[in-house]
């Protein structure tokens, strides 16, 4: 099944399938999954219908915060292997018609980063330190932080460094972890490195990189000081107004730069940015034709399981984008928000990055999520553009609630003092086979983070052989999106329908959601997928179903 269009254009209607590499395959038996693992498990990706993967960091990196604080951008960790494994994982990808989109993670390094640990000997004035945003502090002592900007995972964004002889020295600025200063991108410096860097991906065969914290690398020059409102303590990820550290109008000109370069090795490679940027038609500056090719639309994912709003979520977004030529990303899931099978069974989830634990009340409706979740996917994969699926929801995974704290890894817990939980509850090894150690995650039965016992009913091998699991109905509906070519569709709204229901044509294809509690009507059609076990005549609350004509 091909989708037609022009390949320099795959991007626009691509599935792409987000790897986090730490908890996908796990070769070796450390409990940390590895490039290899990944390799042995491309035959199943290729059997899903998706068109590319993404892979989170994979590079050198003391894994503060698991690999986004990179120590050496141009190598692999050895915890996940070798420059050659990475090497042998794009020739199978190739060989299993995948593309390979990698990680970039531009806003800040490691601490451990050579740039930094040489700007930190190199002391004050020096030009090493213009490589970040040093600063000295205020007040007469200087031990007043420079601003009083937050990180995005709390408390300060400044840490004061101190030299050998012990005398307090300058601060750093860190948008999020103290472990991830930023780079200054007025550096010409810093820019030509970052040039080199995709050089060096794009020559060993990467279709692409999805930008970590796209709408933060140019900050306000003078970094004056900013108070968020008081519903929004830590610089959320969207902070609102004019905020001097996120969609600085500077950032267009680094993106721009960027689009030439990945010229240069042909058309069809690919920038996609992680922006949270509000409102969507500012998202759009991100994917201007001379800038990125796509932009996560978080838009779409943190539209509540409400038909009123998830439509205009849509509606909004297809404008934006297609203003400026772009096709729509849609996403609702990835390895920094509650799994949307159990945020869709929370009224209201807490805000992104929060978490839920043990101690969370009340806990997701889990059937209820999962019904929403299968519902609100197969809304996704009815809509023109492109969508990104995140490793496990095909699985229908739940955010896992019971980590014990003393599991847990996510800067995010340990600078709220566990007052929040952070992500590590959507990042839990997935399950593979039920009766395998570690649900064949890893031969050992190792995993970092721990798997809950009732993972096994949720195992790939179970999945398969049930035609009514979430996996069989991800691989249904991806195979009928190439099918009937609904990515390069275009929506019609239908009328007719109580408020809570959204119903759209794209092509030969009628969908409807049901977000209410009533069941709705259905129109004549044939079924040709459903989110539940549904009758001719009607479609139950908490479902989608596809109609041909
Ligand atoms: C966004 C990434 O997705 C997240 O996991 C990371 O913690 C921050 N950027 C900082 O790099």
């Amino acid at each position: 099944m091909s989708n037609g269009r022009l390949a320099s254009d795959w991007w626009r209607s691509a599935v792409i399938y987000q790897i986090y590499p730490r908890s996908f395959a796990d070769s070796n038996g450390d409990g940390l999954g590895d490039l290899p693992g990944i390799i042995g498990r491309l035959p199943q990706l290729r059997e899903l219908f998706v068109d590319a993967i993404w892979l989170s960091p994979f590079y050198t990196s003391p894994q503060h915060d698991a690999g986004y604080d990179v120590a050496d951008y141009c190598d692999v960790d050895p915890a996940f292997g070798t420059l050659a494994d990475f090497d042998a994982l794009v020739a199978e990808s190739k060989r299993h018609d995948l593309r390979v989109i990698i990680d970039l993670v531009p806003n800040h390094t490691s601490n451990e980063h050579e740039w930094f640990k040489a700007a930190v000997a190199a002391g004050p004035g020096s030009v090493e330190r213009s490589y970040y945003l040093f600063r000295d502090g205020l007040g007469a002592d200087g031990n007043l932080p420079p601003n009083n900007w937050q990180s995005v995972f709390g408390g300060p964004a400044w840490t004061r460094l101190t030299a050998p002889d012990g005398t307090p020295e300058q601060w750093y600025l860190h948008l999020f972890d103290s472990s991830q200063p930023d780079l200054d991108w007025t550096s010409e410096w810093v820019r030509e490195q970052f040039r080199e860097i995709l050089r060096f991906w794009l020559r060993r065969g990467v279709d692409g990189f999805r930008v970590d914290v796209a709408h933060g690398l140019a900050k306000k020059p003078g970094l004056p000081d900013y108070t968020p409102p008081p519903s929004d303590e830590t610089a959320s990820m969207t902070s609102p107004g004019d905020v001097p550290f996120w969609a600085q109008p500077a950032v267009h000109e680094i993106y721009r730069d960027w689009h030439r370069i990945l010229e240069e090795f042909g058309p069809d490679r690919i920038l996609c940015a992680e922006a949270w940027v509000e409102p969507l038609s500012k998202l759009a500056y991100w994917v201007r034709p001379d800038e990125m090719q796509q932009a996560f639309n978080f838009t779409f994912l943190e539209a509540s399981w409400s038909a009123p709003a998830i439509k205009q979520a849509i509606v909004d977004s297809l404008a934006a984008f297609e203003s400026v030529g772009a096709a729509t990303t849609w996403v609702l899931s990835n390895h920094d928000v509650i799994r949307h099978a159990s945020r869709l069974g929370m009224t209201p989830p807490p805000p992104q990055g929060e978490g839920i634990g043990p101690r969370t009340e009340p806990k997701p409706d889990e059937a209820l999520g999962l019904r929403r979740a299968r519902a609100d996917t197969l809304l996704m994969l009815a809509l023109p553009g492109s969508a990104y699926l995140y490793q496990g929801e095909e699985l229908g995974l739940p955010e896992v609630t019971e980590l014990p704290d003393s599991a847990r890894q996510d800067p995010t817990f340990f600078r709220n003092h566990g007052k929040l939980y952070g992500r590590d509850g959507c990042r839990v090894p997935i399950p593979w086979e039920a009766d395998a150690p570690a649900y064949g995650f890893s031969p050992s039965g190792e995993s970092w983070l721990p798997q809950p016992k009732e993972w096994a009913r949720l195992a790939r091998d179970r999945q398969e052989a049930d035609a009514q699991s979430t996996l069989r109905m991800y691989r249904d509906a991806l195979g009928l999106r190439r099918e009937f070519d609904l990515a390069g569709g275009t929506i019609e709204w239908l009328d007719g329908y109580p408020d809570d229901v959204i119903a759209l044509r794209n092509g030969a294809v009628t969908v409807i959601t049901n977000a209410g509690d009533a069941a709705v009507a259905l129109p004549t059609g044939t079924i040709v997928q459903a989110s539940e076990p549904i009758t001719a005549s009607e479609l139950p609350p908490n479902a989608t179903v596809w109609l041909a004509s």
